[in-house]
Formats: C-alpha cells, sequence, structure tokens
C-alpha cells in the first residue's frame, strides 16, 4: 500500500466506528464552542449568493452538524459520509432535536466514499468538504478527493484544509520536531501547496476564509468550478 492509500483508509476506519461517532455528536453537534461557532460563520459566508432551492452536497457529513443550518437556508442538502455509525448518529441527532416537515423533506443522507462517489457530473450546484483534506499528507491523496468533488459540483467547492501560517500550526511543528516525530495526521500546509492541488484539479479560488487568521490554521477556501 502507498502511503497516500495508508492515510486516506486510515481516515476512512478509524470513524467507521460506533464509539468514536458517540464522541463526535457530543463534542461537534453544539454551538457551544467559540470554534464551532466560528466554523459555522465561515461556512456561512461561503454559501452567500447561493439561491434557495439550490443541491448542496456536505460530505463527509459526519454527524450531520451542517444539515440544519443548510436546510434554514432553503437548500436541497444532501448529507454524505462513508461512516454507517456517523451517519446514524446524525439520523438520531435529528430524531432528538426533529426539523419541520418541510425541512427535513429537503434532506437525504447516504453513504459515499469521498474518492469514488456514485454521483453524475454537475449533480451539484454546492459541495462542502469539511474537516478531511488535514488528514491526508500526500498531495495525492487531496488531489483524487477534490478532483472527485469537483467533477460532481456545478457552482463553488468549499473546502477545508490546515493552513500552516498559523500559531497553532507553528507549535504543531515545533513539538514534532523536538519528539523526533514525522506527523502523518492533522498537517498543516503552506497555501502555495495547496494552491498546486486545487489548480491541478481545474478549480480556482474566490474566497479564503481563515476560522482564526494567524491562531488557528483551519482555513476554508471557496473555489470556483470550470
Ligand atoms: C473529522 S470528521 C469531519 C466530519 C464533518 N465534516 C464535520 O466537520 O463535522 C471526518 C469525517 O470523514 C469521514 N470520512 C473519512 N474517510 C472518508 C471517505 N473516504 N469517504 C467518505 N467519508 C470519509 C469520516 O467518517 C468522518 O465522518
Amino acid at each position: 500500500m502507498t502511503p497516500e492509500q495508508d492515510a486516506y483508509i486510515d481516515t476512512r476506519e478509524r470513524f467507521n466506528d460506533e464509539a468514536v461517532a458517540r464522541d463526535y455528536v457530543a463534542k461537534k453537534n453544539t454551538l457551544a464552542t467559540s470554534k464551532n461557532r466560528r466554523e459555522m460563520a465561515c461556512i456561512g459566508a461561503a454559501l452567500e449568493g447561493l439561491a434557495v432551492g439550490s443541491r448542496v452536497l456536505d460530505l463527509p457529513c459526519g454527524t450531520g452538524r451542517l444539515a440544519a443550518m443548510l436546510l434554514k437556508r432553503g437548500f436541497e442538502v444532501v448529507e454524505a459520509d462513508y461512516s454507517a455509525p456517523m451517519i446514524d448518529a446524525a439520523k438520531a441527532w435529528y430524531l432528538d432535536h426533529p426539523l419541520d416537515g418541510e425541512s427535513a423533506s429537503r434532506l437525504r443522507f447516504v453513504r459515499q466514499d469521498v474518492m469514488h462517489t456514485t454521483f453524475d457530473d454537475d449533480a451539484f450546484d454546492a459541495v462542502i468538504c469539511n474537516r478531511l483534506l488535514h488528514h491526508y499528507p500526500e498531495p495525492a491523496t487531496r488531489r483524487a478527493v477534490l478532483g472527485e468533488l469537483a467533477r460532481i459540483c456545478r457552482d463553488r467547492l468549499i473546502v477545508s484544509y490546515y493552513d500552516s501560517f498559523a500559531l497553532s500550526a507553528l507549535k504543531f511543528r515545533l513539538r514534532n520536531r523536538l519528539r523526533g516525530v514525522t506527523p502523518t495526521d492533522r498537517i498543516p500546509i503552506a497555501t502555495s501547496e495547496f494552491r498546486r492541488d486545487y489548480e491541478s484539479c481545474g478549480l480556482r479560488l474566490l474566497r479564503t476564509l481563515p476560522v482564526r487568521y494567524g491562531i488557528s490554521p483551519q482555513t476554508y477556501l471557496v473555489l470556483g468550478v470550470g
């Protein structure tokens, strides 16, 4: 197995677990933390101008924490993930936090692998890929994922990655260097490196939305397709 397949399979299998899904829903499906609120605000800003009724894919959706916000904006929403336990936790969350009937009629959950989806070309107006690419140290993995998401997206792709220009990314590098460890997960990369990834898939930058500029590495990009 190549190193890029390692990270791809490891990431896929790590979350494919009931205990991990339980823990994730408790930590992430809440707006009580400022980090979660900031992430939501970035994604909300990235969706500005997208018409009511647009088809939006959230892949990977994890425990479905974006669904209510996307439905509130009037979109037709598909929440997709490889992990059945994560999807089950998302469905359980919306049983405990019910949506109104009209919103629920615009929501669908499906199991999909981000690198090999079964969707048609241009199936969605917008695709959101939140908190996945930083798990992939190899450009080839990131590019395979971005290429597949660009294929199924008509208007804009919203992706998060970890930008190395941030205080906590610097601390991460120092800590690993002191320990003599080469990190294989949660990898901050340079803006220029990520630009090469998405440009190689025919995507172009429309907007950059850092979660906390210079402090947190987590950064959202709105990428134009075609
Ligand atoms: C860090 S979580 C992010 C979930 C969600 N986007 C969020 O921000 O809450 C990573 C997610 O990626 C999913 N995942 C990992 N590999 C995948 C793959 N190959 N295809 C689809 N989903 C995958 C996991 O099951 C998990 O739900």
